[in-house]
């Protein structure tokens, strides 16, 4: 299959070219920017000198510029990394998160519908969060984002159900990796360097390292693929269409998950200690509770999801 990867730059599209190291599929990886001097030497350094680190310009607020390169490429499938990730500052760009959220992931849908082809879209646990949920969220519950960011995903998902292309859309959530700027890899800074922390308790979800993630949604692929081959039609219709969600397994506050860190990390001289989100004023109230049910996801496609900290040590081990 031809494969074109956008947001390649970011923490999921760079693990998603260690996962296409020597696959029998053509992928195109696409971002509005180069790839990093960091980024490209922790590519070699994971992934040896095979990985692609090459990165072709695409803005997916372009429609024009996605039809002219899905045409000119045969591209069959689309795997959506990009998106504005900041939810704080989306707060004050309401209009440019909308465009890249909502009207971007329409757009792809669009050039997806009129090819055939499919659509995986990434989305995220803030489109839950207003309602005090203590049971993990399933994909039929009702979206209820406390923020724009939250909302203009929601906007996304409904957009590409709208368009009626063949899709996946993957809610994720808590996302790190060796690559950009995540939580996981500033509590490592922040462990090393300072005295004591304090990190809030009263939030609870579940850590995704984005190399599962990229693992999963390359099952996901496998399994259309055989489905494309199997099928008798020109025009396919994906029989496993749907949202689904991933994360890894298990719950934990983000004060947890920062003592995992230091652990793991062999930091000893910090002192993290818990504390309320109140002591943090942010723009936007987060969810308390987000941990998502992947039931599903496992069931329809058995991807093996490994448990939180076991994922955890391992990305951490990459790190140092
Ligand atoms: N990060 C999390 O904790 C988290 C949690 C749940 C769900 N998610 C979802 O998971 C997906 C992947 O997240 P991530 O953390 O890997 O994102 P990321 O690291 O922020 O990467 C996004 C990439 O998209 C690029 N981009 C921005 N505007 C673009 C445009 N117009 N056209 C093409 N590319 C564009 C960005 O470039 P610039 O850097 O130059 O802007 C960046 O390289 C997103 O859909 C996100 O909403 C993330």
């Amino acid at each position: 299959m031809n494969i074109l990867v956008t947001g390649a730059n970011g923490q999921l599209g760079n693990e998603m070219r260690i996962v296409a190291r020597g696959s029998a599929d053509r992928y195109f990886f696409t971002d509005v920017c180069d790839a990093s001097q960091e980024s490209v030497s922790i590519l070699h350094k994971l992934a040896g000198d095979d990985v692609c680190t090459e990165t072709s310009r695409l803005d997916i607020t372009d429609l024009a510029a996605i039809h002219a390169f899905v045409e000119q490429n045969q591209i069959q499938v689309i795997i959506n990394c990009a998106a504005y990730t900041n939810v704080d500052a989306a707060e004050s760009n309401q209009e440019l998160a909308m465009l890249l959220n909502a009207k971007a992931p329409e757009n792809l849908a669009v050039a997806m519908k009129e090819a055939n082809g499919l659509l995986v879209h990434i989305s995220t646990d803030y489109v839950f969060g207003k309602e005090p949920y203590n049971i993990p969220c399933t994909e039929e519950q009702q979206g209820t984002p406390t923020g724009v960011y939250g909302y203009t995903k929601l906007c996304g998902e409904q957009n590409i159900k709208a368009v009626g292309c063949q899709h996946v859309i993957i809610r994720t959530a808590w996302l790190y990796s060796e690559f950009g700027k995540n939580f996981c890899k500033t509590m490592l800074n922040l462990t090393a360097s300072k005295p004591q922390l304090k990190v809030v308790f009263d939030q609870a979800g579940t850590p995704t390292y984005a190399y599962d993630l990229a693992k999963a949604i390359a099952v996901i692929l496998k399994d259309y693929n055989k489905e494309i081959l199997s099928s008798q039609f020109s025009i396919l219709n994906y029989s496993k269409t749907g949202v689904y969600h991933f994360s890894n397994e298990g719950v934990c506050s983000w004060y947890d998950f920062t003592k995992m860190i230091q652990e793991y990390a062999g930091q000893k001289d910090c002192d993290v200690q818990p504390c309320h989100s109140s002591e943090f004023p942010s723009p936007v109230t987060r969810p308390s509770y987000s941990v998502l049910d992947k039931t599903k996801i496992k069931q329809t496609f058995s991807v093996a999801i490994p448990y939180w900290t076991d994922s955890l040590r391992l990305c951490i081990s990459y790190l140092k």
